[in-house]
């Protein structure tokens, strides 16, 4: 391994690694694309991505396996909801095949960033399309870039493995039938100051509570939600506005068909945190981060434990990072 990093002191933050992969689109299709040295990118003043938040993005990994190998997962689920996101902002979608064939490309150009196995970090990949050209009224972009550029990354939240607390904010994050399903930055520029106060006042992360009621969880920070129930049930919540997240998808699967848990998706309610032994938070950059407890109207309400992971969590951690790093046999599919 050439590149000298200390893996395993590894946060998540940006590093400038050597090669990123750029296509344009214009005039109704996608180029080529290639690989490029330069990571500044060169845009008309008036672009929509600048003005009108016409973007989205994607975080996918490539890990390292014990014999040394390298691994997507689930590569194909980032190109359908990029998809989903360009559809909903009216941007050309990208076929699944070049969104693979690009990542793919990164991932061999940088393959010396590419963590060792057991350090558990990994390589993040960031796939993103913004509309570009010159433009002024509010309609869509008339050209498109879509780029995939890769960091080597550690934790997302800085416990990692270990629990961290999360308060309730008094800010929404989407509104139903507004864009909140889609990878859309401005629902993370939206983010950014409700996270400033949760930090402020000691907490990970803030928790979004559904923009009508204010009762229902919607969306730990950038992560999902799920809870075990005392009777060992995975529970995560269900609304128009939260963003799919894969790594939530996949932890359902691996609940019912690995561990034989009951999987539910539906309403869970901020005054009624009692029917749950376990909680985490979900995602590409989060993996599986353990909820500790949740602060709601100057109550903390402790799940498991606020210094230990719960034995559920913990099983459901170890199935999915298993499959993402090549010791657990996966679901046929989900390794490139
Ligand atoms: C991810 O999990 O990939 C995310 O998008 C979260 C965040 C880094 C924006």
């Amino acid at each position: 391994m050439s590149k000298n990093i200390d893996w395993g002191k590894l946060g998540f933050g940006y590093m400038k690694t050597d090669l990123r992969y750029v296509s344009r689109w214009k005039d109704g299709k996608w180029d080529e694309g290639q690989l490029v040295e330069d990571n500044n990118i060169t845009l008309s003043e008036s672009s929509t991505a600048l003005h009108y938040g016409q973007q989205c993005f994607e975080g996918l990994k490539a890990y390292r396996t014990k014999d040394g190998k390298i691994q997507l997962f689930r590569p194909d689920e980032n190109a359908k909801r990029m998809n989903a996101s360009c559809r909903r902002i009216m941007m050309p979608e990208m076929p699944i095949e070049k969104f693979i064939d690009a990542c793919i490309q990164v991932v061999k150009a940088n393959e010396d960033y590419v963590p060792p196995y057991g350090t558990g970090a990994t390589l993040y990949l960031r796939p993103f399309v913004i509309g570009v050209g010159d433009n002024l009224g509010v309609k869509p972009a008339p050209e498109y870039l879509f780029c995939v550029f890769c960091v080597p990354v550690g934790p997302y939240f800085k416990g990692g493995m270990n629990p961290v607390n999360f308060t309730i904010s008094e800010y929404d994050r989407a509104a139903p039938y507004g864009t909140g399903a889609a990878k859309v930055g401005g629902n993370y520029a939206g983010s950014l100051y409700p996270h400033k106060l949760a930090v402020e006042k000691g907490y990970a992360d803030c928790i979004y509570l559904d923009p009508m009621t204010h009762t229902r969880i919607e969306e730990v920070g950038a992560a999902n939600f799920f809870g075990i129930t005392k009777d060992d049930k995975f529970i995560t919540p269900v609304s128009p506005s939260i963003l799919p997240s894969i790594t939530k998808y996949s932890l359902m699967y691996l609940a019912k068909e690995y561990l034989g848990m009951e999987v539910e998706e539906r309403d869970v309610l901020v005054n009624n945190l009692d029917e749950f032994k376990e909680a985490g938070a979900c995602g590409t950059a989060a993996v599986i981060t353990p909820i500790g407890g949740i602060e709601y109207k100057g109550n903390l309400h402790v799940f498991h434990s606020e210094k230990e992971v719960g034995p559920v969590t913990k099983k459901l951690y170890d199935t999915l990072c298993g499959i993402q790093f090549g010791d657990v046999e996966s679901p046929e599919g989900w390794i490139v």
